[in-house]
């Protein structure tokens, strides 16, 4: 049967606008794409508290989930098995989770400790009275949680190969920087945009100033895509060890996105992740967190100002969700040197 993204980038037509505007469509795949792995948080989230909330979990999987540190770290469901309270919407310092409705209290590894007037409640407690707990993974700090009981993603290997010789662990994350973008287009428009950096000269003014057009690199990998900005003269770049597989070459920026929605966006002053929340078919909810190696060069390069940019993507994303909603659009073909990004999720997305 002929797939409906072609492998080769120079046969292949785009993704059909239906699935950016079918309602069904964008159920059957939020509904898929809730049980991979989604970022939860970076470890330093939890130095100075052991319980954290993880705020996006609901939108993003459907499924209120709170991290807590006793000797590993732990993602646990958020939600009280007596009648189905929120346990904690704040990060806190405490060895027991505390239900605010009727007062059930936890261990951090989810194990119910203490009912009030349950003292003739038969066969209690039993296992189903603890929290769900769910598979986590932690990468050089970032740590990842997944509602299904599966293995390690291929990507981290990636991740790995590429960035392991960076500190991250030691990134520190910034409190006060929570931003949260509200769009009204389908998720993978705005995905499709980030994939590529072709738009960058005619959208980004400022950000063509420090990168180099021609030299923009993008490689495929499993289950994700990692696009390099290659500093221009005299802008700022990593300084890349020798183990690095970069080592001689300019970078201003490594950009790696990951399905369904994850960007880690690593620039010279730290990491911004960026998280695609899909609201509905036409709603989309950006999330930004950044973990800050060196705070003296935030502000600078391809890094700089990230809200700028931000506002250039969603003003054509926008415009485009009007666009392929007309019934004189279908259909486009790619650019087999700047569309390859583009490309390859669209074949994930089509065969998931
Ligand atoms: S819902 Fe949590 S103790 Fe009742
Ligand atoms: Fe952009």
């Amino acid at each position: 049967m002929e797939e409906l993204i072609h492998e080769k980038i120079e046969l292949a037509k785009t993704l059909p606008s239906k699935y950016y505007l079918d309602e069904e469509i964008f159920r059957d795949i939020k509904n898929k794409i809730s049980l991979m792995w989604h970022f939860s948080a970076h470890e330093n989230q939890l130095s100075q508290n052991n319980i954290v909330p993880i705020k996006h979990s609901t939108k993003l999987m459907n499924e209120p989930i709170i991290l807590t540190r006793d000797e590993v770290i732990k993602s646990l469901s958020n939600v009280c098995t007596h009648r189905g309270m929120i346990i904690n919407t704040e990060s806190t310092k405490s060895n027991v989770l505390k239900c605010k409705y009727h007062g059930r209290t936890y261990d951090l590894k989810g194990c119910m400790k203490n009912m009030p007037k349950f003292d003739n409640v038969v066969d209690f407690p039993d296992e189903s009275d603890n929290l769900k707990c769910f598979s986590t993974i932690r990468w050089k700090g970032l740590l990842f949680t997944s509602l299904r009981k599966t293995s390690t993603p291929r990507w981290i290997e990636f991740l790995e190969d590429r960035m392991g010789w960076l500190n991250i662990e030691s990134f520190v994350h910034d409190i006060e920087y929570y931003k949260s973008y509200k769009i009204n287009a389908n998720w993978a428009l705005y995905v499709d945009n980030y994939l590529e950096g072709f738009h960058i000269p005619y959208v980004h003014s400022d950000l063509n100033e420090v990168l180099s057009y021609d030299d923009y690199e993008t490689e495929i990998f499993e289950d994700g895509v990692l696009q390099i900005g290659i500093a221009k003269e005299n802008e700022d770049s990593f300084d890349l060890p020798e183990i690095s597989k970069d080592y001689g070459k300019k970078i201003a920026a490594y950009y790696f996105w990951i399905f369904p929605g994850l960007m880690l966006n690593f620039y010279p002053w730290g990491l911004s992740v960026n998280i695609v929340v899909p609201t509905s078919v036409d709603k989309t909810e950006i999330i930004y967190q950044r973990y800050i190696a060196d705070p003296s060069l935030i502000g600078e390069g391809a890094g700089g100002d990230l809200d700028k940019v931000e506002r250039e993507d969603q003003e054509i994303v926008e415009a485009v969700q009007i666009g392929i909603s007309s019934s004189s659009y279908d259909r486009g073909r790619y650019s087999p040197t700047m569309e390859r990004g583009v490309h390859h999720f669209h074949r994930i997305l089509t065969n998931i």
